[in-house]
């Protein structure tokens, strides 16, 4: 079958270099989207374990449409029969993008007609719509339709762990993809000093404790009756043994306010990664570590729901003060303040163009010296 994963705007490279360390399988992104041949079982081990995806599809069918008529035989030729159960629901999302048919509510009736016909002549019956929902995602690009069966349900940032809102939480998939992009790795300290609702340091702990971000929550591709899913319990088995127990706690999250600490404790336990992280109440223009070459990781405020630019100005400031004074760190930042590197006094060795959720953002990486090799007298 055809899967497609879809990326988070802007981080497609690092969706991708996942899905080849997850899979071997090296395919190109096209608009946000990678497509490729797999099983159920990949469907199964994307949606388990990836970190920085958003959703994980089955690719149905393809074609053009400028007109109803085109759209609802394209439609009704796709072989849905293959995924979907006699009598499922079926919930059609559309969009489209430069093409001759624009009305979404018009779209979304006509493509549903067009499913039920051809499920109504397989399975020889009117669909009483009483069983499993299956999400159909229908994209129309330039006349060109494709549909989509999506196997995970809701989005892949939500891990399950986050049950409380915090101020202003970046997506799990977002922080997990800076972590990805940045020079961390489970052998170095961490620090997120605006830490929140502890997303980052959240996913920083799973990473280190190779914990699979889906192993606690539910996927439509299970409730799919057309398939059989009974892999999957000793796939999930498998992961759960591979989690890692951390010898030292060298992941450290801390935020000036109380209540966000509050809740990334709470988030951290519900995440099974207590024992990895670390949070404090602490002012992040006094943040300090006897540790050389660690890296921060870190969402600050924006001064937009946040805080006003005055603010900003001087919190960036002072902020870059105690971060210069930490040996040789590395530090990657999103944030949409666009004269950050001014404020910061620093020059980014990397800038790229993230979005977290709608609002366009930048992510700085401003690399620490590498420590000297030191090489063994023989
Ligand atoms: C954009 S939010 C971070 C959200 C976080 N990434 C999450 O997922 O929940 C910025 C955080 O910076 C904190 N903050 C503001 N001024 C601070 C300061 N001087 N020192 C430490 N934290 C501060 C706010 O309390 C807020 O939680």
């Amino acid at each position: 079958m055809k899967i497609t994963i879809t990326a988070p705007s802007g981080l497609e490279g690092v969706v991708k270099r996942e899905l080849l360390s997850l899979t071997r399988i090296d395919a190109p992104s096209y608009n946000g989207k990678i497509t490729f041949e797999g099983e159920l079982e990949t469907v199964a081990l994307l949606n388990l374990k990836m970190r920085t995806a958003s959703r994980v599809y089955i690719l149905i069918g393809e074609f053009k449409a400028t007109d109803f008529n085109e759209l609802f035989s394209g439609v009704e030729d796709l072989d849905f029969e293959n995924y979907i159960a006699n009598n499922a629901k079926i919930q059609v999302n559309v969009s489209s993008f430069e093409s001759k048919l624009s009305s979404i509510q018009a779209i979304k009736s006509v493509a549903k007609k067009a499913i039920f016909e051809r499920l109504e002549n397989f399975y020889k019956q009117k669909q009483t719509e009483n069983g499993f929902e299956h999400k159909i995602e229908i994209s129309l690009r330039h006349d060109y339709v494709t549909v989509y069966l999506n196997t995970s349900g809701e989005p892949l940032h939500k891990r399950g762990y986050r049950t409380l809102n915090g101020e202003a939480p970046i997506k799990e998939t977002v922080a997990s993809s800076m972590l990805l992009l940045s020079v961390w790795n489970p052998n170095k300290p961490l620090i997120d000093p605006f830490c929140g609702s502890g997303t980052i340091v959240i996913e920083a702990g799973m990473i280190l404790k190779n914990i699979a971000p889906g192993l606690y929550r539910d996927f439509d591709f299970l409730h799919f009756n057309k398939f059989d899913t009974s892999f999957y319990c000793k796939m999930k088995q498998d992961a759960l043994s591979e989690i890692k127990s951390p010898e030292k706690v060298t992941i450290f999250g801390s935020d000036i306010e109380e209540s966000q600490i509050k809740l990334a404790k709470y988030h951290a336990k519900n995440a099974g990664v207590l024992d990895a992280v670390s949070f404090s109440v602490k002012n992040a223009c006094e943040i300090s570590s006897s540790e050389s070459y660690g890296v921060i990781v870190t969402n600050p405020p924006y001064g937009e729901r946040l805080m006003e630019r005055q603010g900003i100005v001087s919190l960036y400031k002072n902020f870059s003060k105690a971060y210069k004074s930490l040996n040789e760190w590395s530090l990657y930042l999103i944030t949409p303040v666009s004269d950050c590197e001014r404020l910061l006094g620093v020059k980014a060795t990397k800038k790229r163009k993230i979005y977290n959720g709608k609002l366009e953002c930048t992510f700085y990486s401003i690399m620490g010296k590498k420590p000297e090799k030191t090489y063994k007298k023989l």
